[in-house]
């Protein structure tokens, strides 16, 4: 069984005319950079976030990529040297990175070890009177409790920024993920939910005057043509891969969809299998499984995945190091549950085209593997 864990080869095949199409208009307009497609792209990703239950109208502005939209939404926030940013270290390294390249200080919030999010209980105790941003992730495509965490912000006037680099299209309580904080930052990564091919990112908001700023920050601080009133950055959405995700927007409703169903069935698979901890769902959120990932004991975690792989089952460890580990970000944080997902987490093959029959196949090379330990 050919098993991946993202299968953007089969997806081509599906969607090859489309692309073929959308690429073919870029080059007949010769429009590349900014212009009619990466402003129709980002009209119809701002209606597709208000369509999934905002309140407000949204905006998009494309990036080049996911990194650039968090460091761009800091910047529109005003961070700089000497402020601190506040994250979870159990993410990707770019969530804490771009606090750092503008010379602010990341600082650690350790997760829920039910969700892998942010934990909203213990985020008071790391703010300060530096505290410029919150960033929660929206990890694995499970909205953080963004109300809990700006009850917490909200009084002390802290904003809250959604890395939602793997969540488009979750929602909390019907309200989408982008539209829960201050702004909200997407990559457009090829295995991302909505991916490009190549790199692109996109910075959205309902606050008209902060979608103003982050569009002239990620312009070189430009007011208007060669009029810049800021220090900014120049980060574009490039039109061929604007146009490439016009297509691939009009198909995520339905890919989505199809992430759910393949979750269920291996919830279905995984029920009352000893040793596995199957994702959990919190009731206000709608998980939209950028990954599927197991929790399984730490001293079985490797020789499983070894296993598997011996089977033809891939996987991925998302993430092995947590950040306040890494040399560049160790600040002495002291966070037992990160530590212990990334000596547990266990991600298996998930994307759109998934069939019923790898999901069997993945789920009873897991049982299979476990076997003698459950036996
Ligand atoms: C949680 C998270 N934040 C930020 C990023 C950065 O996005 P990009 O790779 O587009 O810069 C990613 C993806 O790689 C991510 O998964």
């Amino acid at each position: 069984m050919d098993l991946q864990m993202v299968d953007l080869r089969t997806q081509i095949e599906a969607t090859r005319p489309e692309i073929d199409a959308a690429i073919a208009a870029v080059l007949d307009r010769g429009a590349f950079v900014r212009g009619p497609f990466v402003a129709a792209f980002e009209a119809e990703l701002a209606t597709y976030l208000a369509g999934l239950g905002s309140d407000a109208d949204v905006f998009a502005l494309g990036v080049g990529n996911g990194t650039d939209a968090l460091q761009i939404a800091l910047m529109a926030l005003g961070v700089g040297p000497g402020d601190e940013v506040v994250c979870p270290s159990f993410t990707f390294v770019a969530t804490a990175e771009a606090a750092a390249l503008l010379g602010a200080t990341p600082v650690f919030v350790d997760v829920d070890p039910v969700t892998f999010n942010l934990d909203p209980a213990k985020l008071k105790a790391a703010l300060s009177t530096r505290t410029k941003a919150v960033v929660p992730v929206h990890l694995f495509g499970q909205c953080a409790d963004v109300p809990a965490i700006r009850a917490v912000c909200d009084p002390l006037g802290i904003p809250v920024v959604e890395d939602m680099a793997q969540a488009i299209g979750a929602t909390w309580n019907g309200q989408p993920a982008g539209t829960l904080g201050a702004l909200g930052c997407l990559s457009f990564y090829p295995s991302k939910n909505l991916g490009a091919f190549g790199d692109g990112g996109a910075i959205v908001t309902t606050d008209p005057e902060l979608a103003d700023r982050v569009r002239q920050i990620a312009n070189h601080g430009a007011a208007k043509k060669y009029h810049h009133t800021a220090v900014g950055v120049n980060s574009r959405l490039d039109a061929i891969q604007a146009s490439i995700l016009s297509v691939h927007l009009r198909h995520l409703p339905a890919w989505t969809q199809a992430r759910r169903a393949a979750a269920a069935l291996y919830d279905g698979a995984f029920a009352g299998m000893d040793d596995v901890v199957r994702p959990v769902r919190v009731p206000e959120a709608r998980h939209v499984f950028h990954q599927y990932t197991l929790r399984v004991p730490a001293e079985l975690r490797d020789d499983l995945a070894a296993d598997l792989k011996a089977r033809g089952v891939p996987t991925m460890i998302y993430y092995p190091e947590p950040i306040h580990r890494m040399p560049p970000y160790t600040t002495g944080a002291v966070l037992p549950e990160t530590d212990r997902a990334c000596r547990e987490v266990l991600s298996l093959p998930m994307h759109p085209y998934l069939t019923a029959q790898q999901v069997a196949f993945v789920a009873d090379a897991v049982r299979q593997s476990l076997a003698p330990v459950t036996a």
